[in-house]
């Protein structure tokens, strides 16, 4: 008898859709373990900075990628034993990942890392591209999504809410630049595969959208 392949929840979509947040209560109520892979390339564009590498320049980074220490511990995220979680999450460390993210070699270095998530009793895994390249075999594939206004609100909201400066039309149009690149990237971009169920959160709450993916999950069960 073959044993039962560890399960895996797949939850993918655009920036500030809310994904994250949804992904890690889910993971909670199961007892699930939690990838959120956009903070791998957060890292990596913070990594890159730090070394004074530009975001372009796909060799130089994978190279780095190799040597880089990344650890998550109690929802903190350490690189070589620093405490990053704050420094990752600027608006430019977003811009950064999406950049080094649109690298082939950039990607294929991190694949085991994330493939290394997947313990059991099962895995909630964030990101763009979990349910069509990093586990195609997820058992419930969820891509959420909300219209770049109401992203761009929350994201407003969000980033006033922790007392720091925010524009929301420049947040619009950042959020409008990193769905673009996202999306149109020859690797692994941004999209719904076949399989997938859609979950439109522009007039759902967190609570609400957290009720449909494990209402979602349970169905698949039962
Ligand atoms: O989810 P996030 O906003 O933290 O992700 C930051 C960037 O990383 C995002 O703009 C695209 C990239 N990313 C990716 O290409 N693939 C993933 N699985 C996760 C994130």
């Amino acid at each position: 008898m073959t044993a039962k392949p560890i399960p895996v929840i797949a939850i993918d979509g655009p920036s500030a859709s809310g994904k994250g947040t949804v992904a890690q209560i889910v993971a909670e109520k199961l007892g699930y373990h939690y990838l959120d892979s956009g903070a791998l390339y957060r890292i990596v564009a913070l990594a890159a900075f730090d070394e004074g590498i530009d975001w372009q320049e796909e060799n130089d980074i994978a190279e780095l990628v190799a040597q880089l220490k990344i650890e998550f511990e109690h929802g903190e995220v350490y690189l070589n034993n620093q405490n990053v979680s704050e420094r990752i999450r600027t608006e430019i460390m977003g811009q950064g990942a999406s950049q080094v993210a649109a690298h082939p070699l950039v990607r294929s270095a991190l694949v085991n890392l994330q493939h290394s998530f997947r313990k059991a009793p099962g895995l909630v895994a964030d990101g763009r591209d979990m349910a069509s390249v990093i586990f195609p075999d997820a058992k419930i594939k969820i891509f959420l999504t909300a219209s770049a206004e109401v992203r761009a609100e929350r994201r407003y909201k969000q980033l006033l809410s922790k007392g720091q400066e925010a524009d929301y039309q420049k947040i619009l149009k950042d959020l409008q630049d990193r769905d673009a690149r996202d999306m149109q990237r020859i690797v692994s971009p941004l999209i719904p595969t076949a399989d997938a169920n859609l979950l439109e959160t522009s007039q759902l709450n967190v609570e609400q959208a957290v009720d449909i993916v494990l209402t979602t999950i349970s169905a698949k069960n039962g």
